[in-house]
């Protein structure tokens, strides 16, 4: 008797799925301030990923927690505790700015717990700040500018003002451009960096540039800022006497169609385009617009999508062993809408492809031409020690 019991529960055992681990995904993203938008594409382009990719869970589990971050450090740091250490978070995802990304960096380092960055460009977090519990596949605020400056100084532009908000992506952004356009023999002659929360009027910063005479205005605004700022540029006329360029933020497929005419002419740089001519690009697409009333999924939506897709992977790598998650997180690459994208393992920042477009304004609506496609694009170490 004893002997059949044991025998039938080891063939109950080998019956039963080698992996069935149930992983809880924390996901902090700002619902609310100016770059709720991002929030919202972020997350819709997660769930869609989820529902792409899902099948390769196998018998694993995928359950969703979220929160609000806002643009807000300390509320954040206190969430993702909250996340981790109540509600026992296996990997966090999500978050936006540069600043709240800074504010929580010592805790998932310390804490151990994997974070998936699916916006945040912080330069330090895949440099001197990094960490191997964080993976980004958004990209870094240098490797988004850094393209423009020789390709503007190709154009013949020799001089441009620098305009971004106040606060460590806009340094970052605007540091980078700076040190690659000087290089490329361009000079930068005057600066500006408004705050990021609060600004309404950009008309006075706007002003400014124009009289300084330079040949070229290079920006980084996102969100709320984004739409206001294009649209104040137009309406002031600036664009004929200093044209407008920018961190492709500037003109996202998340809102380009509230700027409209205003975009046209802007030229930028930026990861993803809508019109990237690939298989994976078009299943996106497609199924982006399926979900979400027709809208265009962009850059934000694309980066929710890969995260998505980039836990699904290293949880069906991970065969059920969530310690061997966390390691398997950077390891992840694939062809996705953006094109080629893989981790990179001295830093576990994204390296992909950039694309250089200009938008142009034709029968009510804004389609971004790609003038210029720099491939593989990657980060210098910058100091960062896995
Ligand atoms: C950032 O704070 O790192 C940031 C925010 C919005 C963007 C890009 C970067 O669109």
């Amino acid at each position: 008797m004893k002997r059949t019991l044991i025998a039938t529960s080891i063939a109950a055992l080998l019956a039963l799925p080698a992996s069935a681990a149930e992983y809880k995904v924390g996901v902090l993203l700002p619902f609310s301030g100016v770059y709720a938008g991002l929030g919202a594409h972020i997350e819709n382009g997660f769930k869609l990923g989820l529902e792409h990719f899902g099948d390769k869970l196998g018998t694993d589990t995928i359950t969703m927690l979220r929160d609000d971050t806002e643009a807000n450090p300390g509320a954040t740091l206190a969430k993702a505790k909250k996340m981790v250490l109540a509600d026992k978070a296996d990997v966090l995802t999500g978050i936006v700015s540069s600043a709240v990304l800074g504010g929580l960096r010592d805790f998932v380092h310390s804490s151990k717990t994997p974070l998936v960055v699916s916006n945040a460009g912080n330069d330090a977090a895949t440099g001197e700040r990094c960490s191997p519990y964080i993976t980004r596949v958004s990209f870094s605020n240098g490797s988004i500018t850094r393209v423009m400056g020789p390709w503007l100084a190709e154009q013949g532009v020799k001089t441009a003002y620098l305009m971004a908000p106040d606060y460590a992506a806009g340094h970052q952004m605007m540091d980078a451009f700076r040190a690659t356009f000087e290089a490329a023999g361009g000079k930068v002659i005057g600066e500006a960096y408004p705050p990021l929360k609060g600004t309404k009027d950009y008309g006075p910063y706007i002003s400014k540039a124009k009289a300084s005479g330079a040949e070229a205005l290079m920006t980084f605004f996102a969100g709320g800022a984004a739409i206001n700022f294009v649209k104040q540029y137009a309406e002031f006329g600036a664009a004929k006497d200093l044209p407008l360029y920018g961190a492709g933020f500037l003109t996202s497929a998340a809102y380009v169609h509230v700027q409209g005419a205003a975009a046209d002419g802007v030229i930028a740089s930026l990861h993803y385009v809508p019109t990237i001519d690939n298989a994976e690009n078009k299943r996106f697409q497609e199924g982006y617009q399926a979900a979400y009333e027709g809208k265009l999924g962009s850059e934000f939506a694309v980066a929710g999508y890969d995260s998505a897709r980039l836990i699904i992977e290293a949880i069906a790598a991970a065969g059920g062993d969530k310690a061997k998650f966390k390691g398997e997180l950077a390891k992840v690459s694939f062809n996705g809408p953006r094109g080629p994208l893989k981790i990179d393992p001295a830093t576990h920042n994204v390296i992909q492809n950039m694309y250089i477009f200009r938008n142009e304004f034709a029968d009510g609506k804004v389609t971004q031409n790609v003038l210029a496609t720099i491939e593989g694009v990657q980060d210098e170490v910058n100091g960062c020690k896995m």
